[in-house]
């Protein structure tokens, strides 16, 4: 390779780990990073700021999730934890990994989305119920944190009261993702990640016995050319969906309330033009994406623009940055009317492990903001919004809201 070595660029650095990192201050300094050029230097490795360049790593066959490196280093011993994260998909490559997505994509393309508006419609009239006469909540904890958790239980096949002891798993499980958390909290990860499979070996067991519309039955009945899923695949798959379904959902409903209740003419609009809410959740996933991060490790050394990173190097994807390359228009505006036909979306991520849930997740979201935007008009901040960072799923903890 003659490209120039890495770490011979003199780079700006871009501090990842700063906890002022979220909000404004977060698009703040991605756009000055941006506007110094395609590539930073991070605490632990690279991040690469262009559509051109976050799509190349996400797609490099060089490059892994990170998932194993970090349970290496942060000293995760055998047991039920170590397992599950050998397991998850996004930590498999090559054949283990096209087998799963064979096996399970049918069960996640848009028409199969599409059947579940129903039940999304169902699961929202039952917690608007709850606030309609309010006129004000805290939304993550009303709206945006049941409504996925219930949606996943429904479309996995547990029952609806379970729903918040699957998020619990999830949210613990999820951890898997955040060194420091795996320090502080392993023992409790370890123990959801138990009862998770405990009580998953019973809802298998329950589905093969008497096989519903749910996804447990489907992956137990899933077979492609006599190739059949083990009940130990169909735990870690279900445990997969789980972990990538929920928090992300919930984070991603609640910046987009965030947003609308900052962009009122914005969502005046929605409630007028309900055909507009797919444009919406488009737009949500393109300014404010939750993983406006993932991060890539190489196995071999990779050659981009001329420039070397040696394997071993771990390069993130800046998907915040990425989204807004190439946009018509002023990329930094929040407008549900843009035309459509501007690029993809990078907030599922591209390549082998384009999200599964993707679109899944899409309906979610939409079905949300078209059954909200009439019944919430005039909808304001109501207090201080607090948001999570952005390691893992960037989160909100607080969105306090009213509307007349
Ligand atoms: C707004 C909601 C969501 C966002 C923003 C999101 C984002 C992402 C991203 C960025 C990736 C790729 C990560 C990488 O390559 O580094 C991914 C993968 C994944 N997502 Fe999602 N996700 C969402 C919802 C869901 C839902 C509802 C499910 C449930 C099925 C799901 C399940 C998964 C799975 C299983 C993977 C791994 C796929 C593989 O490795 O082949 N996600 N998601």
């Amino acid at each position: 390779m003659a490209g120039t070595a890495v770490e011979e660029l003199d780079l700006p650095l871009f501090d990842y780990l700063d906890p002022q990192l979220r909000g404004e201050q977060l698009h703040r300094v991605v756009r000055d990073l941006r506007e110094r050029g395609w590539l930073a230097r991070a605490p632990i490795g690279y991040v690469v700021l262009d559509r051109e360049a976050a799509e190349f790593f996400l797609r490099a066959r060089e490059a892994v999730f990170p998932g194993l490196k970090i349970a290496e280093l942060f000293g995760v011993p055998e047991g039920p934890l170590l397992e599950q994260i050998r397991r998850n998909i996004l930590n498999l490559t090559g054949d283990s990994h096209r087998r799963l997505r064979n096996l399970v994509n049918p069960f996640f393309t848009p028409r199969a989305a599409d059947r579940r508006r129903p039940l999304m419609r169902e699961l929202l009239a039952a917690l608007w119920e709850k606030l309609s006469a309010e006129k004000r909540c805290e939304a993550v904890g009303a709206l945006c944190e049941p409504y996925p958790a219930q949606a996943i239980a429904r479309v996995v096949g547990a029952p609806l009261a379970d729903a918040p002891l699957l998020e619990r798993w999830s949210g613990l499980i999820q951890q898997q993702f955040d060194g420091p958390a795996l320090l502080a909290r392993r023992d409790e990860i370890e123990r959801a990640c138990a009862e998770f499979y405990e009580y998953c070996a019973a809802l298998i067991g329950e589905r093969r016995a008497r096989p519903r519309d749910d996804l447990v039955s489907e992956l137990v009945r899933a077979e492609q050319e006599g190739d059949r899923l083990s009940d130990v695949e169909c735990m870690n798959l279900v445990l997969n969906v789980l972990v990538g379904g929920v928090e992300t959902t919930q984070a991603q409903l609640a910046h987009a309330l965030r947003l609308f209740a900052t962009h009122p003419k914005q969502w005046q609009l929605l409630a007028e033009r309900p055909e507009l809410a797919g444009r919406a959740v488009e737009e949500v996933l393109r300014f404010e994406p939750v993983t406006p991060f993932t991060a890539r490790l190489l196995e071999r050394d990779v050659e981009f623009r001329g420039v070397r990173f040696p394997a071993g190097t771990v390069v993130m994807v800046c998907q915040l940055a990425a989204n807004r390359d190439g946009v018509p228009g002023d990329p930094d505006r929040f407008d549900i009317a843009r035309p459509p036909g501007g690029p993809r979306t990078l907030a599922f991520g591209a390549g082998i492990h384009y999200c599964l849930g993707a679109n899944l997740a899409r309906v979610e979201l939409e079905e949300a903001l078209a059954f909200l935007a009439p019944r919430m008009p005039n909808l304001a901040l109501d207090g201080e919004v607090v948001l999570g960072t952005v390691h893992g799923v960037y989160g909100v903890e607080q969105l306090p809201l009213r509307w007349r």
